[in-house]
């Protein structure tokens, strides 16, 4: 709410037009192909690492040899690009639908949002191709746990100032762990790297169009559907870690059945953990503690309301530990 709230509801229009007119420009001047651009006839190189230590918490693994670490980094790689192309068909779905508010009215807004869908849909191609690509080089017996159409139906399910609250929050986490993780690590995969990188570069505009309209929304709502949104924003917390949980003890499977020695017990143990507290950390916690998602959170509910979110995502912080 803060300055949006301050300003002329014309004014308030004029300058979100002009953000969108800002995003349309980048999105023409950095657009990039899959092929051309981001694959160029490269593989993955499987002699390096595809998650970086920084996300997948492999250093919790000390007992790993080398060999063993790179494949659980693979792993958690594979997981991580089909996460995105899963996530990505409710955000499209739903960048769509916001897009029809706009048909007859801004145009600006209604051309940004297209492209924000279009450039989902290239995602989502762009991640069913890596795992195609990435298939071949590992063993069988991975699987990918949620379908991606019965996530979205449960997701769109839930009122429109939850989905964008969760559209931003991962957005915003795909940004940082670009920034933080990805980019600063060299012994990733190039090509798995590029991804990632052209990936961020569309992702910086769809967090702004987020913002924008999740603002919009939530000052279109009273203060009941408000509390109703923070309501459905605990339950799609609640939904996206119990996709976390199946995906990450699947991925243990995977990886004990196919890494090569026999683990102990004890090990086998921890690697389930190890699995499930990077998920956590990386699906869940590391957005909700970047400032700038937590910023407009906190602008856009009351000080109760920020304590039963709070409240909600105690459990699954203090786990990630
Ligand atoms: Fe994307
Ligand atoms: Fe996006």
């Amino acid at each position: 709410m803060e300055s949006a709230v301050l300003e002329s509801p014309a004014t308030r229009t004029a300058s979100a037009t002009e953000r969108y007119a800002k995003c349309i420009e980048t999105s023409k001047r950095i657009r990039w192909d899959i092929d051309r651009d981001v694959i160029r006839g490269r593989e993955f190189d499987f002699a390096r690492k595809f998650m970086p230590d920084g996300l997948s918490k492999v250093r919790d693994l000390p007992f790993l040899r080398p060999q063993q670490a790179r494949f659980y980094s693979h792993v958690q790689g594979r997981t991580y690009a089909n996460m995105f192309a899963l996530v990505e068909r409710f955000i499209g779905a739903k960048t769509i639908e916001l897009s029809k508010s706009h048909a007859l009215g801004d145009q600006v807004a209604l051309e940004a949002l297209i492209r924000f869908a279009d450039e989902e849909l290239k995602h989502q191609r762009l991640f069913r191709k890596l795992e195609g690509m990435v298939a071949k080089g590992m063993p069988d017996g991975y699987a990918f746990v949620p379908e991606p159409n019965a996530v979205a139906d449960a997701v769109l399910s839930k009122c429109n100032w939850a989905v964008l609250g969760l559209t931003l929050d991962i957005e915003i986490f795909s940004q940082a762990h670009y920034r933080a993780s990805i980019e600063p690590d060299t012994n990733l995969s190039e090509l798995w790297k590029d991804v990632f990188l052209f990936h961020w570069k569309e992702e910086s505009q769809h967090a702004i169009m987020d913002e924008i309209e999740w603002r919009a929304e939530d000052a279109r709502v009273d203060a009941r559907q408000r509390d109703q949104g923070v309501t459905d924003l605990i339950a799609l917390v609640g939904a996206v870690d119990g996709i976390v949980q199946a995906q990450a003890a699947s991925d243990a499977r995977y990886f004990i059945a196919s890494a090569g020695p026999t683990y102990s017990a004890v090990e086998q143990a921890l690697i389930e953990q190890t699995f499930l507290r990077a998920y956590r950390w990386q699906y869940i916690v590391s957005g909700a503690q970047e400032p700038r998602f937590a910023e407009v959170l906190k602008a856009l509910t009351t000080p109760v309301q920020m304590e039963r979110i709070g409240a909600a995502l105690t459990p699954i912080v203090s786990a990630t530990a």
